[in-house]
């Protein structure tokens, strides 16, 4: 006996990376390596702090803007495009859950490459709509089957999560002209990369573009994320938003963040600069890494047990991400942290590919 819908109780439900049951402060002084969610290891902007400061309980008596408007009118001047091109969302999470209930049903499919993000086939499960899973191949080239799947909703995650890989926004333009339903191109890690499909927007009416402030801004505690498309489609996605989907603190530091752009590059430099270190030290223990474009490596063991490695880590208090999924079993997600954390994991490493 059940009160759930026949999908929900069958559905297994997302399974977050590992979070630290101790307080925040606890946490920062714990002995916790944590690079298993991709959180920046940077602090987010002072001007955020400052903002923060300046909160008050009176604030909070109100409801905040619906709209978001601060947010909206700050990101468009970052991105050069009118405030009805963007939506304000609770993490960008939500914006993946709204696009499932906007476009995909029993009739109407989801179509994503795998392996990517492990939320998709959750929202599809709930949703109750048939997810066409096309295999990425070795190398994570965009698959040219995803073009005819006719489906009505298709995700591409760019940079890829979990290979970190990119695929150049040229290609995904060909892929929005020949799909007849929507391209929602997830670009959660694309402050990352050396490029963006920013410019699709403006040409094509089908695709919806996912921003997170979780990765680039530091800010993954805030729950912040944002769509930007066409303003008739965010028309139609902003009715299937809570009333107020994003509340006044949020929306508050959200546009302090992004209108700091000087202080959100520095960091994103630092995480690259990180990334091109951490991957020569992990190349050079034996594992093969392709060249990431996200603030996370996925690392392939060649002389080693990935879940061995894994649970390894664990039993020093460090935390990295294994996905027992087929292609990925001898793999391992591992965020950027920062130089001392990443020290730390790579001696641990050393002594585990010891033993
Ligand atoms: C591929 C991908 N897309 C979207 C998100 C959503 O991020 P958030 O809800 O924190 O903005 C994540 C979070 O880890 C992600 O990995």
């Amino acid at each position: 006996m059940t009160y759930f819908r026949e999908n929900v109780e069958k559905a297994k439900g997302y399974e977050p990376g590992f979070q630290p049951p101790a307080s925040s402060i606890e946490y920062r002084v714990s002995s916790i390596v944590k690079l298993n969610t991709n959180e920046n290891p940077y602090p987010p902007s002072p001007q955020v702090t400052n903002v923060l400061a300046q909160i008050t309980a009176e604030r909070l008596r109100r409801y905040p803007d619906p709209m978001g408007y601060e947010f909206r009118q700050a990101a468009g001047e970052v991105h050069g495009v009118p405030p009805e091109y963007i939506m304000c969302c609770n993490g960008g999470d939500e914006l993946l859950s709204m696009a499932f209930r906007a476009f995909c049903d029993e009739g109407r499919p989801v179509a994503y490459p795998v392996p990517s993000y492990s939320l998709f086939p959750v929202l599809a499960k709930l949703q109750n709509c048939q997810a066409i899973e096309v295999p990425f191949d070795s190398e994570f080239n965009l698959p040219a089957k995803l073009a005819s799947t006719d489906a009505a909703l298709t995700i591409v995650c760019n940079p890829n999560a979990p290979s970190g890989t990119f695929i150049r926004v040229e290609e995904l333009a060909s892929l929005a002209d020949e799909l007849s339903g929507v391209l929602l191109i997830d670009e959660a890690y694309v402050d990352f990369a050396e490029a963006n499909c920013l410019p699709l927007v403006k040409n094509f009416d089908n695709v919806i573009i996912l921003r997170s402030m979780s990765k680039g801004y530091s800010l993954a505690g805030l729950r912040f994320g944002y769509a930007i498309a066409s303003p008739d489609l965010i028309a139609g996605l902003m009715k299937l938003k809570d009333s107020y989907n994003v509340d006044a603190i949020a929306i508050a530091l959200a546009a302090a963040a992004i209108k700091d752009q000087k202080h959100f590059k520095e960091n994103v430099e630092k995480v690259k600069a990180e990334r091109t270190r951490f991957t020569v030290e992990l190349k050079k223990l034996g594992f093969e890494v392709p060249d990431s474009s996200a603030n996370f490596v996925l690392a392939k063991c060649t002389n080693c047990n990935a879940p061995e490695v894994y649970e390894k880590l664990v039993q020093r208090n460090i935390y990295i991400r294994y996905f027992a999924h087929s292609c990925l079993e001898d793999k391992l997600r591992i965020s950027v942290g920062n130089p001392e954390q990443n020290d730390k994991l790579l001696s641990a490493l050393k002594e585990i590919l010891k033993d």
